[in-house]
């Protein structure tokens, strides 16, 4: 049956049906006043959203593009920063600072394990020439499933006082606490098409008041992604160039949704979401990736043991109409993961595992009693 596709990757995450029909509209002046009183409520519930009286400014553009923004405005060519690399994405920021010629320093770890917040700690604590100027990291590494720990990192950022923190939040805001204000997060990057329920295309970066200090000296070269061309829009609720006007429909709604639901509850649902797979799978007797204290809240990443992880998405795809996603560069082969950010219930998980097991038994995996996986999943959920 065509048009029944559950999308059940880390992003694109599925849109709810008031966001799409908010976004069938034609489109309006961004320089009208309609438009500003869009962005005047948008900017106000963003910043609820990223919990901070910061300034959260919007751009358009996915999340690098938010991230390349983050990066860019604060720092000079040449100055050192530090970044977490244990998965695509930090391996990503580490070949932006690269390309902007900053001296890059990675803490690495093994691709499925978290950042050793140790490293850190020394690296900065034996910095007291105070040259470190950036300290870069990804909260939910999503190549992995795996959840830094950016409370513990940002601990060891504060105490060297200088550095900045810049956080890629792209899938963990909106599914984990990310309290920028409480934590002092002075850059935080996020994308619309995870877990703000929206389709691709905005992305999002909150600046602290020490970032704009920053901001003030920094001398690498910006022009689209200058944001101090955004911030003095957004007083006037504007943008610098014409936005997706469309996609603020869909914001707008899809963030009063939010509110409706609430922080807690958010983060409480996709806290069962990912326990619930997490029991499914093991029950099913497969490995996760992702050690249980580190496990990121919007993705869970499966190795299949005996069987290729491209064969298990291809007939999920093909009997089932569910896609899953699969492994990146080197895990390619090696892993599928399960998406379970944004918009998405216990209904679905229930149904991807379900769909999973006949999939797994399909392929000829048979080292569980069919119904295990659900029957964990089940349990979670009846008792969260
Ligand atoms: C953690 C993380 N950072 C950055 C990105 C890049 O975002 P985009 O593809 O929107 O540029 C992604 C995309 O999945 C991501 O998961």
């Amino acid at each position: 049956m065509d048009n029944k596709l559950m999308l059940m990757i880390p992003g694109p995450t599925p849109v709810p049906e008031q966001v799409l029909l908010a976004m069938a509209k034609h489109p309006m002046g961004h320089r009208s006043g309609d438009f500003s009183e869009i962005m005047a409520e948008v900017t106000q519930n963003l910043k609820w959203l990223h919990q901070t009286q910061n300034d959260v400014l919007i751009l358009t553009a996915s999340g690098t593009g938010a991230m390349e923004a983050g990066i860019i405005n604060f720092l000079s060519p040449g100055d050192r920063i530090l970044v977490g690399c244990n998965g695509k994405f930090g391996d990503r920021w580490a070949e932006v600072g690269q390309a902007y010629g900053l001296q890059v320093e990675k803490i690495t770890a093994e691709w499925g394990k978290p950042l050793d917040t140790e490293q850190f700690r020394e690296k900065l604590e034996t910095d007291t020439e105070k040259t470190i100027k950036a300290v870069i990291v990804t909260h939910s590494e999503t190549s992995t499933g795996v959840l830094n720990d950016l409370e513990t990192i940002n601990r060891s950022v504060k105490a060297h006082g200088e550095t900045l923190i810049m956080v890629d939040t792209v899938t963990s805001l909106g599914a984990v606490n990310v309290p920028v204000d409480e934590w002092g997060l002075d850059v935080v990057g996020s994308g619309s098409q995870k877990g703000y329920m929206i389709p691709p295309g905005l992305g999002f970066v909150s600046v602290s008041s020490k970032a704009w200090q920053a901001y003030a000296t920094a001398k690498l070269p910006r022009y689209y992604l200058d944001l101090g061309k955004y911030k003095k829009d957004a007083a006037k609720n504007t943008t610098p160039f014409t936005p997706p006007v469309n996609m603020f429909f869909g914001l707008q709604v899809a963030l009063r949704m939010m509110q409706a639901e609430g922080l807690e509850n958010i983060f409480a649902r996709h806290q069962r979401l990912t326990a619930a797979t997490r029991a499914a799978v093991k029950a099913l007797g497969l490995p996760l990736l992702a050690p249980d204290n580190a496990a990121s809240p919007a993705i869970t990443s499966v190795i299949p043991d005996t069987i290729d992880a491209e064969k298990v998405r291809s007939v999920m795809k093909k009997r089932f109409d569910i896609a899953l996603a699969g492994g990146q560069d080197h895990l390619k082969g090696k892993i599928f993961r399960i998406g379970h950010l944004g918009f998405v219930c216990d209904r679905d998980i229930l149904a991807a595992i379900s769909a999973l097991e006949a999939s797994l038994l399909e392929l000829g995996y048979d080292r569980f009693s069919p119904g295990a996986g659900v029957s964990a999943a089940a349990k979670v959920i009846a008792n969260a």
